[in-house]
């Protein structure tokens, strides 16, 4: 798997398995179980995914060294409101079994808070348990709330991003001021009409791969980090296979035409949550 630095120097494996909604059950663990066997050294979970220590077990039962494995996990917006950063931090390793993870990220920018958030961050960076530091959901001008009355630049924005949405300013910004871009909902959860799109399957055609893995490589080469979900074994192996051919400049900016600003997730301005 190849890697990327993020703005401290740490590695980041370009692709990720992400584990939203998928239970705490053994269904979750026997697919994270899956995906370590056959590559996969990074996992998005999140406290709000209710899955950390499933994240957890599967980790203990896959016998890859917890070191070799970039995990994130995320600050969920009650724990902003309450105030009580640091005690669902420490929940989250505890769930995680881990005294450390790699990148922690406050999931969404709560209102009035998330400055706050980010300084308690600055915190737990400085003690050595998160290896790094980032936001999710965040757009330009909550990035530069935070960088004019922060200490670090955030490491990560992990953001919704797919054809249908491809956030190309929101990534020029984040590469300009060193932060790596990371797409949630890469494949617009699953819709059956993305990878129906003519020019993906003609791609893949051409290339011989799958419109997913179009996609995915759209993403590598504009720079950007992926987290696909998938709880089926081809799909995993499929989602990481995309190192060994390459799109031209031409075709990632055909691709980029279909973009249509449509998320399936809440807009950052006006999530209710
Ligand atoms: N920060 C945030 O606010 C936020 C929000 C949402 C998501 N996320 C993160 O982003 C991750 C991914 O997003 P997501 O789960 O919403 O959606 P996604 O990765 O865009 O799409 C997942 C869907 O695509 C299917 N799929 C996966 N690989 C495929 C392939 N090669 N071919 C065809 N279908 C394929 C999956 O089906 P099967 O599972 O049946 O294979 C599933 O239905 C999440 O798991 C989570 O870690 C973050």
């Amino acid at each position: 798997m190849e890697k990327v630095i993020l703005n401290n120097g740490v590695e980041m494996p370009w692709i990720g398995m992400g584990v939203f909604r998928m239970d705490n059950n053994e269904e979750t663990v026997e697919a994270i179980e899956t995906a370590l066997r056959i590559g996969y050294r990074h996992i998005d979970t999140a406290a709000y995914y209710f899955n950390e220590e499933a994240v957890a077990q599967a980790i203990r039962q896959s016998g890859v060294p917890r070191e070799e494995i970039f995990i994130t996990t995320k600050l969920w917006n009650d724990d902003q409101r309450s105030g009580k950063i640091l005690e669902a931090f420490e929940c989250s390793l505890q769930k995680l079994d881990t005294d450390y993870v790699d990148l922690y990220l406050i999931h969404w920018p709560v209102a009035d808070r998330f400055v706050h958030s980010w300084q308690v961050l600055e915190t737990i960076y400085k003690s050595g348990r998160a290896r790094a530091i980032g936001v999710s959901n965040f757009k330009q001008h909550h990035l530069e709330t935070l960088l004019k009355s922060t200490e670090i630049i955030p490491a990560v924005n992990q953001i919704e991003l797919h054809p249908y949405l491809n956030q190309q300013d929101e990534v020029n910004y984040c590469l300009q001021h060193g932060i790596r871009p990371e797409a949630w909902s890469p494949f617009a959860a699953g819709k059956p009409e993305l990878f129906q799109e003519p020019l993906l399957n003609e791609l893949a055609a051409k290339y011989r791969k799958t419109p997913a893995q179009i996609i995915l490589r759209w993403d590598y080469q504009r720079k950007i980090v992926t987290i696909p979900k998938s709880s089926h074994a081809n799909r995993l192996a499929e989602n990481i296979d995309i190192f060994n051919f390459e799109l031209t400049g031409e075709e990632i900016d055909l691709i980029n035409t279909l973009n249509r600003n449509e998320r399936v997730g809440s807009d950052p301005d006006h999530f209710n949550f």
